[in-house]
Formats: C-alpha cells, sequence, structure tokens
C-alpha cells in the first residue's frame, strides 16, 4: 500500500521542540507512556484501564439514560469544551457521543468565520447551533474564542474583545433564562503533555490531520495563552454560567470528570447519583486550578 504522504506542517513539532524550556525537553525524555509528565498533577501515572473502563462502562448508561430524558422531556443541553490545543476536547466529546443518538446529540465544531459572519453580532453564527427541545449541542470551541485564541494571534481588536465581555454575561444569562441547560468545561493541559500530544500527531498518519499552523505556531505563545485564558475565565465565572475546570494531563480521569460533571448538571429520570459519583477534586474545581 502506498504511503500516506505527510500533511505540510508534520516535522514542525520535532522542529519546535528543539527551542522548547528545557524542563519540557526533559520531562519528555525517558517518560513512560503512562507517566504523568506534569510534577504539579496529583497523580504520577495515568489510571489504570480496568478502573477506567469499568467506570466508562456505568457513566455511559447514565448518558443514555439522560439523552431519553432530554429527548422525553423536551431539555435542551448545551456542553462547552474548552481548552488549549490538544487538552483533549475531541477525545472527550467523542466519548460523551459514543452511544447517543446523532440525531440528538450533535457535535458543533464551526470552522473560522467567513468575512460574512465576522461582519454580524460576534455571537450570532453561534446561536444558529443552539438546541432545539430534545436535542444536546456539544461545542468544540466556542464564542470563548474571542478571549483566547483571537486574542493571541490578533484576530479580533480590543474593541471587539471588551464588546464580547461586555455583552457576555447577558448573552449567557438569556440562554440560561430561555431554558438551556449550559455546561461549560474548561480542560487544562500541561506543557510538556501537549508537546507530547502534539508529537504523537505528527507522527501518527490517522492523527496528522488534526495539527493546524493554529497550534504550531501556539507553541511559541505559551505564556500569552496563559494570560488569555486566566483573563477569559476570570471574566466569565458566574454563578449563572460557571465553569468546570478539569485538569486533563491524564486524559482518561479528565474524561471521566467531565462525562460526571454533564451528568450532575442535569434532572434526568433514571438518575443514579452514586453511580456517577463526584468528579475527582483532585483534577476538577473552579478557575483557581489554572493557578
Ligand atoms: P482546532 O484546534 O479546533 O482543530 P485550529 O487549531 O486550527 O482548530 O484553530 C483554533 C481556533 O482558532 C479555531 O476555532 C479556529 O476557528 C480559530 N481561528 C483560526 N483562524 C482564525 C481567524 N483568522 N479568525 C478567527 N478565528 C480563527
Ligand atoms: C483537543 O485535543 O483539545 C482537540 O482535539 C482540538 C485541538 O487540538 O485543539
Amino acid at each position: 500500500m502506498a504511503k500516506t504522504p505527510d500533511l505540510p506542517l508534520v516535522g514542525k513539532i520535532t522542529e519546535a521542540l528543539k527551542a522548547a524550556p528545557s524542563e519540557i525537553r526533559k520531562a519528555l525524555k525517558g517518560a513512560g507512556k503512562n507517566d504523568i509528565l506534569d510534577p504539579g498533577y496529583p497523580y504520577r501515572q495515568e489510571i489504570d484501564s480496568k478502573t477506567y473502563d469499568a467506570k466508562m462502562d456505568q457513566l455511559q448508561l447514565q448518558l443514555v439514560r439522560l439523552m431519553r430524558d432530554v429527548v422525553a422531556t423536551r431539555k435542551r443541553l448545551v456542553v462547552l469544551f474548552e481548552g488549549r490545543d490538544a487538552a483533549g476536547k475531541g477525545s472527550t466529546i467523542e466519548r460523551l457521543r459514543e452511544n447517543l443518538n446523532p440525531r440528538s446529540a450533535n457535535i458543533v465544531a464551526l470552522p473560522t468565520p467567513s468575512s460574512r459572519e465576522a461582519s454580524q453580532w460576534y455571537f450570532q453564527r453561534y446561536v444558529d447551533w443552539l438546541p432545539a427541545a430534545g436535542e444536546i449541542a456539544l461545542f468544540d470551541r466556542s464564542w470563548y474564542n474571542r478571549g483566547v485564541v483571537e486574542r493571541v494571534f490578533g484576530f479580533s481588536t480590543e474593541q471587539q474583545r471588551n464588546a464580547f465581555f461586555r455583552q457576555l454575561p447577558s448573552f449567557e444569562q438569556t440562554l440560561v433564562d430561555d431554558g438551556i441547560i449550559l455546561v461549560k468545561l474548561w480542560l487544562n493541559v500541561g506543557r510538556a503533555e501537549q508537546m507530547r500530544r502534539f508529537l504523537d500527531r505528527e507522527s501518527d498518519p490517522l492523527k496528522q490531520w488534526k495539527l493546524s499552523s493554529i497550534d504550531v505556531d501556539g507553541l511559541a505563545k505559551w505564556d500569552d495563552y496563559t494570560v488569555a485564558i486566566r483573563d477569559t475565565l476570570n471574566l466569565s465565572h458566574s454563578p449563572i454560567a460557571p465553569w468546570t475546570v478539569i485538569r486533563s494531563d491524564d486524559k482518561r480521569r479528565a474524561r471521566i470528570a467531565a462525562i460526571q460533571t454533564v451528568l450532575n448538571a442535569v434532572d434526568y429520570a433514571g438518575k443514579d447519583s452514586d453511580a456517577i459519583g463526584s468528579p475527582d477534586p483532585a483534577i476538577t474545581g473552579g478557575p483557581e486550578l489554572l493557578d
């Protein structure tokens, strides 16, 4: 079989690694597959597969019940997945959705705004994708692009960002007032782990498509992201629309905590709170977890 041709960005990660801080390179060197790289993470190893699979099976059953209830009682559920590049948004969404009816639970992963969209009210194109009764919308990135990637890369002006943060509380309040259940998840990944995932994407022909120029150029902007993320969470963490921050260096623990958070946010027929359990407080909390 012919070899899949490499995409143009392949090689750029290995190149960027050379310029990365020495502690990142050190953390990656000799690390075992299941070792957690971030020394500040509360566990040294990924959760074992047996524990993970058993918990995930329980949660999947609850998700199916949740979906049945959403459809039967015409609820509308929005879950935002945010976080740095390679934080694990995509794969967490996949786990959450895998046993759900795609007609009821759909993923919203919008491309870069067209020039027409860029000239509209900023929230307008997202409004189009909000759920109708009986639907779950899983946003892989969201309107929070304005506070983070657009700031870091200068895709919008400071004036546009200020308007965004002015309008944001009433926008989210409006959704909640109208009966939408809004869950906001921020997946937080450490720098060495992000690099490990990018290297993995670069070397795996099945994952190379996930590499974008934003990923590559963003590597040198870690600290700019840190500032933009901190400001964004501080300005948007409110009682009506709070953030749940999940440390995602262990992607499996993060998936469990994310799904638990979603299940706990909704009242549904057949809900078994014991089976769901509480998200691990060592990796789950509010914006203070980012520090
Ligand atoms: P992803 O990580 O979601 O696969 P990318 O890494 O390519 O996507 O881009 C990150 C985010 O930045 C995406 O949501 C994308 O729409 C946004 N983005 C990229 N270019 C622009 C731009 N010129 N203006 C506004 N947003 C942009
Ligand atoms: C993620 O891992 O967070 C998503 O798949 C997307 C990304 O790389 O930005």
